[in-house]
């Protein structure tokens, strides 16, 4: 994967528009572009205590993860990424398309506050590296900088 490439594509497909839901569903399906072997990629944002779904590609999701469950949950909770290699070892996962068999999660976080979630889902066991896991977690900065703190601006 040429990651610096994606890198700046990532920026150059969200750096000159301000609404949050429309950068998030190009960039949704700009990563289930460059991203091989997934079956979802998507967001879950913040909505008082609980994530509700937002733009993504792959099967019909669940609507609604309270903040502590499943991989998402978790993941909001801690402020930190959480990478998956056997979902059915994962206590608590929350099974949205039966074809899962890994995943990993990224928080988005804007000056400490949580904004929402990065979930990408895989049908092959132990799917995301550690290298995928840093390429994603720059992905991450890219969309808390330029799609939230812009979109924030802009409200
Ligand atoms: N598996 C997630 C739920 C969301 S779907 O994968 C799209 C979880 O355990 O939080």
């Amino acid at each position: 994967m040429n990651t610096q490439l994606f890198l700046q594509q990532a920026y150059e497909l969200v750096k000159d528009e301000e609404n949050i839901t429309a950068n998030l569903a190009n960039m949704s399906a700009f990563l289930n572009e460059i991203i091989p072997d997934i079956n979802w990629v998507g967001f879950y944002l913040v909505d008082n205590h609980e994530l509700i779904l937002g733009p993504f590609q792959g099967k019909v999701a669940c609507l609604r993860i309270p903040i502590g469950q499943g991989v998402c949950g978790k993941a909001a909770l801690l402020h930190q990424t959480i990478c998956v290699a056997d979902v059915h070892q994962f206590s608590g996962h929350i099974a949205c398309d039966s074809r899962s068999k890994s995943e990993i999660v990224i928080p988005i976080i804007v000056q400490s506050e949580l904004m929402g979630v990065l979930d990408i889902d895989s049908p092959y066991f132990n799917r995301f590296t550690l290298n995928d896991q840093d390429f994603l977690e720059k992905i991450v900065e890219i969309i808390a900088e330029y799609i939230f703190k812009k979109g924030q601006r802009s409200q």
